[in-house]
């Protein structure tokens, strides 16, 4: 086993007034933060929340400089006192990772022990962050909808934003759960794509149900929703009786116009899903599932695509601006 060297070669965002600057530097191990676990970086990957601590308008950015990355798996190189053994696969994401403290974007990360996953055992570390932050956040959608109910055959399951992480993996995971789903995306040319995920339905975002209506047809008979604003108050007014919707993001705004209709007559759910601060605990259960009955047949489809590091800002402006499709994987090792 090689020992680290001194320094890591890192993406790193340097904040002053209302710009961020990227570059890629070196950065002495011993600035990498606090933390027990010392873990040499294989795989990242490039989330909306990443494209927004790269910017000082996206607000979710707490440190400068600040060495992105919201995600990571790799091997450990230093275990502390974590029990953990040396060259044990792990991933870790959510908490501060990626804004309040250094994250995945680097060859060497040092975390807290209590945010460590051990890698699940059938997973490779790039099958991990084909999934990263955003499978895990469909993980947490589809489990809700099934713990309010849902069960295959119940009606069409309708994904919001499908061509993004959390909803190209949420299509992916349902549809092999035996889910009808319908998916709702902005991109003209994804159809055939989101087909062969698994969607039965392909719904133009422009098509969904009039939002401004306090009620609509009941349609659905579950959601998973990661676009917020006009889009999830159309969602909600098109619940079926007693349906959820599992709702995480805000691409498209984080107003929601609806009313107490839909929960007071048809007794419909809004269910919050939360990755970041979810406890570890559940996190590595979750992250077992990932690796067995919730893993998608279609993993190698999910990511469109594979950069390394200086390619990385490029990738973070085209997520922000709406045209990422599948998952981006980082190439770190
Ligand atoms: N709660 C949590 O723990 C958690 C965890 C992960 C992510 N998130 C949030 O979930 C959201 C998605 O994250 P992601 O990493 O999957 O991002 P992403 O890959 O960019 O996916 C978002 C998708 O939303 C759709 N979209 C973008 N702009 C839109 C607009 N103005 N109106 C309607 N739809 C729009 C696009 O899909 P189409 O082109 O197919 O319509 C886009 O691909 C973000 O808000 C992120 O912060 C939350």
């Amino acid at each position: 086993m090689t020992s680290a060297p001194a320094s890591t070669s890192a993406l790193v965002a340097d904040s002053s007034g209302d710009e961020t600057e990227l570059s890629l530097r070196d950065l002495p191990l011993t600035d990498l933060g606090t933390g027990d676990v010392l873990v040499a970086v294989a795989w990242s990957s490039v989330n909306y929340k990443d494209g927004l601590a790269s910017t000082k308008r996206g607000r979710v950015a707490r440190i400068s400089p600040l060495v992105l990355g919201i995600d990571l798996a790799g091997t450990v190189v230093e275990p502390g006192t974590s029990g953990l053994a040396v060259g044990q696969p792990v991933l870790a994401h959510g908490y501060d990772l990626g804004v309040a403290h250094h994250g995945g974007y680097s060859q060497y990360a040092r975390v807290p022990a209590g945010w460590v996953v051990p890698l699940p055992s059938g997973l490779t570390a790039r099958q991990a962050m084909t999934l990263g932050t955003a499978g895990f956040t469909a993980a947490l959608s589809v489990l809700a909808l099934e713990d309010h109910g849902l069960e295959p055959g119940a009606g069409p399951v309708l994904v919001t934003g499908a061509t993004g992480g959390v909803g190209s993996v949420a299509v992916s995971i349902l549809a092999a759960r035996g889910h009808q789903v319908a998916a709702v995306t902005g991109k003209a040319d994804a159809h055939d794509w989101l087909r062969a995920l698994g969607a039965t339905d392909v719904i133009d975002r422009g098509a969904v149900a009039d939002a401004s209506r306090p009620l609509n047809k009941e349609t659905w008979a579950g959601a998973v929703d990661c676009v917020g604003g006009d889009v999830l108050a159309s969602v909600v007014s098109s619940l079926r009786y007693g349906a959820a919707v599992a709702a995480s993001g805000n691409t498209a705004g984080t107003a929601l116009p609806t009313t107490v209709f839909p929960f007071i007559l048809r007794g419909v759910a809004l269910l919050g899903i939360d990755s970041v601060q979810c406890p570890i605990d559940r996190r590595r259960e979750v992250w077992q599932r990932l690796a067995t009955d919730l893993l998608p047949p279609t993993l190698d489809q999910l990511a469109s695509s594979e950069v390394a590091l200086d390619a990385v800002p490029d990738a973070l402006s085209r997520i922000l601006a709406g045209g990422s499709r599948g998952r981006v994987l980082v190439r770190i090792a």
